[in-house]
């Protein structure tokens, strides 16, 4: 910790009482209307270390249901002015994928692999809360997940380590940048810390088994990114990792957390999960809950108040040390501190121009989209083709904005029918109907050239306690599929979803699919600039699309199994199960162009380097040609995995350590360098040693996780 920081934080402390401290580590949510002076008077007394800035028809929320700023400005004077030592509130609100402008689901900007867009999406988020009193922001979630029945899903970054690590970092910077005292930055907070995304069955809040050798490997890295990266808060998580809340784990909190990644800043507790650990069965009582969670290293109780309420007792009757209560403070101020609160407590808004915010999201909702399938060039379309834009979501906005948007606006957001008009004005029919409206739909279907049918979920499908048992769209939307191809017109899928869905018997049915997600703001306008080729689509699947629900867990990272049965690869995919193909339908990293690129063999300088060479920093040099050997000018997302052909633990048939995403012009060939190094050829072992073994391994660079284009390296 900062020497001046830390004099500034001795000071404060041997001036406060402990219910003072106490209050440090309480998060209460804004009140009602009928509970501000009660709650103001907890606010003088210094009983608020943060306020959980939540939604509805509260006090924080003025008439449009926007934040009232005035109203924490109200509320901050009173704790500068007139608590007892002056110590500014920190404002917390879930900033989850845009604030006034809204981008696509976070599951969807992992599917850019651009991280440099996706740190700007941050910056122009943190831009924006931070003029509405936010400093801090319950973002990014980084819960690996391989279950697209977890609602969740959406806001994570999918199924691979890595490629979660690469976007925390851009997460972390964008909301923090190089200095997050700045007025329009925000802290971050990783979460959920950890093992969430592994709940049982994608039920939400549901058990979890995870190994120590799995959680290093697998469910860690990214929080070990945004840790290094400079985050300075984290979440604990709801779950319970096989049979340890995590609420209450000083294993996980501060074993793993604090000693092992070197996490500086503090912890706050999911909502209301430290009163939980009695359901979950492992406290008595509320005095047990606040023991258990503060001893662990859980600093800040978000909601329940049972720090508050129970602290004070715990620490008289000596369960609990005021030592450990003085810790928990000091990381909650060192983070006020970094945040600038001190000399900056209020927030003075100011009008800011978000057109450039709307061009970022385009860029973001553009670069997200995944195009699936593009038999025999069919996209682009020609604008003067008439085509008929069916299906229900034809006209819908409020999905496109996905869930955990609490500041966006569905009148700013246009649907496809418009942005599809404004393209190709008087081409364009657009009929919502299924059910009742199926004579209007075919007919549309009929009379056009193409049709273009708007398919997918509502964002209520999605989000917290809102996982679902079937990951296939609705019986009408099958139906309006079934219709289309009656028809015998060329079709075109839009899928708005915020998972990868169920892809057998829907897929199948189309000339082109486009995987369009919850985009945000300009959804609409980036699938429109798709469809007419105004923009090339370059997105990449960040978890795998499953033919059948039935499949899952379905993921690309596997180890090898002894038998010859890997059916991710297609190795006799027929014996996984004796009545279906388990190949997944599209692969992890998977995603079409409108233009072909051409891969050269894989070159390496040095294929041999010794451990200790490794050690010192030496890197294997690995190049490829890609050449454009089409018609559109594209980024492209060059891949490399790698596989560890053996080790001491069984490492995943391939895992992905490098990607490059480059724009390369029509007839442009360019070489893209790779480097691995210690950081990419090592694993950790149960124990959370890493080690970097002698051996060989085979580098794959390519399109996607089934590119079989490789070299081997060798580490002696
Ligand atoms: C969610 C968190 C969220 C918190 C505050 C919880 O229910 O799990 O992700 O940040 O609520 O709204």
């Amino acid at each position: 910790m900062e020497k001046d920081i830390q004099k500034k934080i001795d000071e404060l402390l041997s001036k406060m009482t402990l219910r003072e401290k106490i209050g440090q580590l309480n998060q209460p949510e804004t009140p009602t209307a009928d509970k501000i002076e009660e709650f103001k008077d907890m606010v003088r007394k210094g009983e608020v270390g943060s306020i959980l800035m939540s939604c509805g028809a509260t006090a924080g929320n003025d008439a449009q249901g926007a934040i009232n700023v005035e109203f924490y400005n109200k509320l901050q004077r009173i704790a500068v002015e007139e608590s007892p030592n002056g110590i500014p509130i920190l404002f917390g609100r879930d900033v989850i994928h845009g604030h006034n402008t809204v981008f696509p689901i976070p599951l969807a900007m992992t599917a850019s692999f651009n991280e440099e867009l996706i740190e700007k999406s941050f910056m122009d988020i943190a831009k924006e809360a931070s003029n509405d009193s936010i400093h801090w922001t319950f973002t990014p979630m980084l819960d690996l997940a391989r279950d697209p029945r977890w609602g969740r899903i959406i806001e994570g970054p999918g199924e691979d380590p890595y490629l979660g690590a690469r976007v925390a970092v851009a997460a972390v910077r964008g909301l923090q940048g190089n200095n997050v005292s700045d007025k329009d930055k925000i802290l971050a907070c990783a979460k959920h810390y950890i093992g969430y995304g592994a709940s049982e069955g994608g039920r939400d809040y549901h058990r979890t088994e995870i190994t120590d050798y799995s959680l290093f490997n697998y469910y860690l890295p990214a929080f070990k990114g945004a840790v290094d990266a400079g985050a300075l808060t984290v979440m604990s998580s709801f779950n319970d990792v096989s049979g340890q809340p995590v609420t209450s784990s000083r294993y996980y909190l501060t074993e793993i957390l604090r000693n092992k990644l070197g996490f500086m800043g503090f912890v706050v507790s999911d909502y209301d999960a430290v009163s939980q650990l009695k359901k979950q069965g492992v406290a008595q009582d509320e005095e047990d809950c606040a023991d258990m969670s503060l001893s662990a290293g859980l600093d800040m109780d978000m909601h329940d108040s049972v720090y508050l309420n129970n602290l004070e007792k715990s620490v008289k009757e000596k369960r609990i040390s005021e030592d450990i209560i003085d810790t928990a403070v000091r990381r909650v101020l060192y983070v006020k501190f970094k945040k600038g609160l001190f000399d900056n407590p209020y927030c003075e808004k100011k009008e800011i121009n978000r057109i450039s915010h709307f061009e970022d999201a385009l860029k973001m909702a553009e670069e997200s989209i995944v195009l699936l399938k593009n038999d025999n060039g069919l996209l682009p379309l020609k604008k003067d083709k008439k085509v008929g834009l069916v299906g229900p979501f034809v006209h819908e906005r409020r999905s496109l904005l996905g869930s955990w948007t609490l500041d966006g606006k569905e009148s700013e957001t246009r649907n496809i029918y418009e942005a599809m008009r404004e393209k190709a004005p008087g081409k364009i029919e657009g009929i919502t109907g299924v059910g009742l409206g199926w004579d209007s739909s075919v007919r549309c279907m009929f009379e056009s050239d193409v049709v273009v049918l708007c398919l997918g979920e509502s964002w209520t499908a999605t989000g917290e306690h809102r996982a679902v048992s079937d990951i296939s769209l609705t019986d009408d939307q099958k139906m309006l599929i079934k219709k289309a191809k009656q028809t015998g017109k060329k079709t075109v899928g839009v899928l708005f979803c915020g998972r990868p869905i169920e892809m057998q018997g829907i897929a199948d049915n189309f000339d082109a699919l486009i995987l369009a997600w919850h985009g945000g703001n300009m959804c609409a306008d980036a699938v429109a600039n798709i469809i007419y080729g105004d923009c090339v689509p370059s997105g990449r699947m960040p978890m795998t699309a499953v033919r059948k629900a039935t499949h899952i867990p379905l993921y690309y990272n596997v180890t090898s199994s002894g038998r010859p049965v890997n059916c991710y690869y297609g190795e006799n995919a027929g014996d996984c199960y004796v009545d279906s193909l388990a190949t997944p339908y599209y692969p992890f990293g998977y995603g079409l162009s409108y233009t072909e690129f051409r891969y050269s063999d894989i070159r390496c300088d040095n294929p041999q380097l010794s451990v200790d060479n490794i050690k010192n920093g030496k890197k294997f040099i690995l190049s490829v040609d890609v050449e454009n050997i089409g018609e559109y000018n594209s980024k492209e997302t060059v891949q490399l995995y790698i596989n560890d052909k053996v080790a001491s633990m069984m490492r995943p048939i391939k895992e992905l350590k490098g990607f490059k995403k480059i724009l390369i012009n029509k007839g442009e060939k360019v070489s893209v360098k790779f480097e691995l190094g210690y950081e990419e050829l090592g694993f950790y072992l149960s124990n959370g040693e890493y080690t970097v073994e002698p051996g060989e391994f085979s580098v794959y660079i390519g399109k996607n996780s089934l590119t079989n284009r490789s070299i081997t390296i060798k580490i002696i």
